[in-house]
């Protein structure tokens, strides 16, 4: 049977992975394929139904694994590929799918066929697989692109003859060449990259940055005052729709029959509004794109109240998948700290907030967390998200790893604040992220963790029922059960005017959301008995901050 084109993804609950900090096996203090081999059962009773692992594959590491040196390997230090295949098989076993990502937008400057480029002259077939220009006069870039890490998006290059030569673009760091998608080998090695996987038993694939990939022939200068996500001469080009359709093709070519069933494709397309969303939903294109409504509004009612019209005004949340964050941006609990909605710049105001309003934060994130499961469609949940974790802001300078901090010069503090290695224990070296053999002690985290991480522990937390993730497990076990949840639709409650902070909704059958933005207790809207809270709900009445799932 061929796919058809509905699938398990339309309601699932996926994971992200950030697999040099989920779990170490092998006591280096960098987490691998074996590590979360060995927790799956963790995440089989926290109820997922797929994960998705961000990039393992050979690499530099200049951006945390998304600098890609071969797209069909396991890098050596997390793993081997029987591990990657021991990893789908145990996860399967569990019920649990695996995705992994896909980097097409730019790979290594350690990959093969760029080095081959630069050993290339100018104008040689080598160079043709990626983006490489004259400057525009000395020492001037071939156009005014800026790297989204801060800098130039151009990097000159040394030719044979030792003089400065053509430039490369990048639109992340200098080690990041982009492809040039223009050039027939690159479309064809990535079919390859996608079966590669998908024969390995993959349920899906990430697209890494799928609103870039194509560039204006021309090349033009942005202009100025374009908004940071809109339509540009590198975002959200037409061409990226054929491409996709393709891809879908291929997708589709794939047997249902059995575990794991369809497969999915979900785009990263970072956008200024909603609707620059809509060519990605066409019928025959990517089977989904991430849904970023939840992050970007500010902590009001009615905001997110748009945020979660305009996205389902496009597409059901089967086709976008929700989230409230990822290994991009600011933990929630964090950042629900501030009243705004997410922006690049919000982690330095969180860094300078220290650690007042935490507490405010963790409520609000808990709240946020019960709208994310109980909205129509599938939802994503990234690692320590079901633990609370804060974002890390004490990270010294001389422990960062993300390329935008030393892009900047240190002016962005980037975004290893939610890439901390999780903690699994109480105590210990690393709270429990690396297991050791014969009691040896284990290296310390690739990056620190603050010394109160084990507050956070996996271990506690289960013991404790009013947990971060006693809420989660508990949600996630509802949601499986109830009828009204996963995928479906919503129906407004309208507001009483005298409480416009309440944020309800009902779905059928059965099923009531309430959540209270405000500063205030709110009423309970008229329900039968309160399924789940995310804090205390006592004599009808929601606190601040707090959501509740209700029997309608
Ligand atoms: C995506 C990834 C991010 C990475 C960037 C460049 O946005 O999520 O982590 O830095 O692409 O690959």
């Amino acid at each position: 049977m061929r796919n058809s084109r509905n699938g398990w993804w339309e309601d699932a609950v996926i994971y992200e992975v950030y697999p040099r900090s989920f779990a170490d096996a092998d006591g280096n203090g960098v987490g691998d394929l074996s590590g979360l081999r060995a927790r799956l059962g963790y995440l089989a009773d926290l109820g997922v139904d797929a994960i998705w692992l961000t990039p393992f594959y050979p690499s530099p590491l200049a951006d945390g694994g998304y600098d890609v040196s071969d797209y069909c390997a396991v890098d050596p230090r997390l793993g081997t590929m029987a591990d990657f295949d021991g990893l789908v098989k145990d996860a399967a076993g569990h019920q649990i799918r695996v995705i992994v990502d896909l980097v097409p937008n730019h790979c290594s400057s350690a990959h093969p066929l760029f080095r081959a480029a630069l050993a290339a002259a100018p104008g040689r077939p080598e160079r043709d697989r990626f983006i490489f220009r004259e400057g525009r006069g000395p020492d001037l870039p071939p156009n005014n692109w800026e790297s989204q890490f801060g800098g130039p998006a151009w990097t000159r290059v040394t030719e044979a003859d030792g003089r400065p030569g053509q430039w490369y673009l990048h639109l992340y760091d200098p080690s990041q060449p982009d492809w040039n998608w223009r050039n027939p080998d690159v479309p064809a090695l990535f079919e390859d990259v996608i079966g590669f996987w998908l024969d390995r038993g993959v349920a899906g694939l990430r697209v890494d940055v799928a609103h870039g990939i194509f560039k204006d022939p021309d090349l033009p200068d942005v202009q100025a005052g374009q908004p940071l996500n809109g339509p540009s001469p590198y975002r959200h080009r037409p061409e990226l729709q054929a491409l996709y359709r393709s891809w879908r093709a291929i997708l589709d070519s794939y047997p249902v029959d059995g575990f794991p069933g369809s497969r999915t494709a979900i785009g990263e397309v970072w956008y200024d509004q909603a609707d620059t969303l809509r060519p990605y939903l066409a019928p025959d294109g990517l089977p989904q794109v991430f849904n970023f409504q939840l992050i970007l509004p500010d902590w009001q009612a009615a905001a997110f109240r748009g945020a979660i019209d305009s996205a389902l005004a496009l597409t059901s949340g089967s086709r976008a998948p929700w989230v409230i964050g990822n290994h991009d941006v600011p933990r929630p609990a964090s950042r629900y700290r501030l009243d705004e909605g997410y922006t690049p710049e919000m982690i330095t105001r969180l860094i300078a907030l220290g650690d007042q309003n935490a507490e405010h934060g963790a409520w609000r994130a808990r709240a946020a967390a019960l709208l994310l499961l109980a909205l129509p469609g599938s939802a994503y949940i990234y690692q320590g998200e079901e633990l609370g974790l804060p974002e890390v802001t004490g990270i010294p300078d001389d422990a960062r790893q993300d390329p935008r901090f030393r892009r900047t010069h240190g002016e962005s503090p980037g975004r290893d604040g939610c890439r901390v290695p999780i903690p699994w224990d109480r105590t210990g070296t690393g709270f429990g992220f690396s297991l050791t053999r014969d009691g040896a002690s284990p290296a310390a985290p690739w990056l620190p963790q603050p010394p109160e991480w084990g507050r956070y522990s996996v271990g506690p937390q289960l013991a404790d029922e009013h947990s971060f993730l006693s809420l989660y497990r508990a949600a996630l076990r509802l949601r499986r059960d109830h009828p009204a949840l996963g995928r479906g639709t919503l129906r407004w409650l309208d507001p009483d005017p005298e409480t416009p902070d309440l944020l309800c909704f009902a779905r059928e059958p059965g099923f009531v959301f309430a959540a209270n933005f405000g500063a205030a207790p709110a009423p309970l809207p008229a329900h039968g008995e309160i399924l789940l809270a995310s804090g205390p709900v006592t004599s009808g009445s929601l606190p601040p901050d707090t959501a509740a799932w209700l029997s309608g």
